[in-house]
């Protein structure tokens, strides 16, 4: 926050506080009078009038210590611009203090299981239940709480593997993420929208869903030129750089004529965020046999 905001915000919380203690005081009353007549504020309306009473002592005291409370809050606490209060509280190191804690207490909890091999730890039902916990708080928002996944976020329980269901494979994607990425119109910047509908028959074709077998005949030279590079002439995907298998039935995105079409014609850009930052390697390794046991 620059200074000029944080002085802002001093004034006004400092003025609000001195500015009700004065609204308090200026209004204050000690005594009342005694005259019937003083006693009302003189306003009336349908005969209805209203006495002119002081504020009940115990109410007026209550407010006087509701401005202490608060100066005394803002001296410790932060709440005036950039000023980190006496404490040197934050909800940041609270967080991390809270951190340090479950740590302490869940570590050694996974660190058990941190020198199992993926496929045995897969089998372990504890291991396992821990896993389908940490799966939801931290991977069920993208892959969904089945892992069946959505558009753009890979079904993890069937065997289509965009990077590979090795343990190492499933390791590696979890500690430093993955970028799936596919250039528009592949290797051909230059495709020619007769080409596009060609090359999307083609790619149909390998699940016998062409809309045009000529189409799909002369897509051929197209995929070659343009589209092998990455997905191998037999289309059947490279893990190396999780490009989809384009002759299954698992889909990444939609398997209709209008998704593939869009996809040559945009390209694709995914990421998978890496959680090594995130997550310990023992709270990972679970992870990845939670993975793996979706599967095996
Ligand atoms: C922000 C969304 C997001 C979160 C959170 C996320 N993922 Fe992913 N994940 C993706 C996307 C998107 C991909 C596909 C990347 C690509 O297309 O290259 C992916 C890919 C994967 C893959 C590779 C699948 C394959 O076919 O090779 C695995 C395994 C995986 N995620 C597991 C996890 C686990 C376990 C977690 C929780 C720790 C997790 N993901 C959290 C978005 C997410
Ligand atoms: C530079 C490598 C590269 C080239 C060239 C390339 N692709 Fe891709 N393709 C990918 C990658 C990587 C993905 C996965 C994108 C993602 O993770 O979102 C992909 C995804 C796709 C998909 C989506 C598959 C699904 O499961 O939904 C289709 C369809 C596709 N490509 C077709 C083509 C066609 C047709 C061509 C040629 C015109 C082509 N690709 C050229 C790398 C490539």
């Amino acid at each position: 926050m620059s200074t000029f905001w944080s002085i802002w915000i001093s004034v006004i919380v400092l003025g609000t506080v001195f500015g009700c203690w004065w609204l308090l005081w200026a209004t204050r009353k000690n005594q009342t009078t005694d005259t019937e007549t003083d006693r009302t504020t003189g306003h009336s309306f349908d005969g209805i009038e209203e006495y002119d009473n002081p504020l009940p002592k115990w109410w007026y005291y209550l407010f006087v210590g509701t401005c202490v409370f608060s100066l005394g809050y803002l001296a410790l606490y932060p709440g005036l611009g950039n000023f980190q209060g006496l404490l040197g509280w934050s909800q940041y190191n609270q967080w991390e203090e809270e951190v340090q804690v479950a740590d302490a207490r869940y570590g050694e909890l996974y660190a058990q299981y941190g020198d199992i091999p993926v496929p045995e730890l897969a089998q372990n039902e504890d291991a396992m239940q821990m896993g389908q916990r940490l799966f939801s708080n931290n991977c069920a928002v993208c892959h969904g709480s089945a892992a069946r996944g959505a558009i753009g976020f890979p079904n993890l329980t069937d065997d289509a593997w965009l990077y590979g269901g090795e343990p190492e494979a499933i390791l590696t994607t979890l500690h430093q993420g993955r970028q799936g990425n596919m250039p528009a119109k592949g290797l051909m910047p230059n495709m020619t929208p007769a080409q596009v509908d060609q090359v999307t028959n083609y790619v149909l074709s390998f699940s016998g869903r062409a809309r045009s077998e000529e189409a799909a005949q002369a897509g051929k030279a197209v995929y070659d030129q343009g589209c092998a590079g990455c997905h191998g002439a037999d289309a059947k995907g490279n893990q190396a750089i999780g490009a989809p298998d384009l002759t299954d039935d698992a889909w990444l995105y939609g398997s209709t004529y209008e998704w593939i079409e869009e996809t040559v014609l945009y390209g694709r850009n995914n990421v998978m965020p890496a959680q090594s930052p995130r997550l310990s390697d023992d709270e990972i390794h679970i992870l990845a046999a939670y993975v793996y046991s979706l599967s095996n």
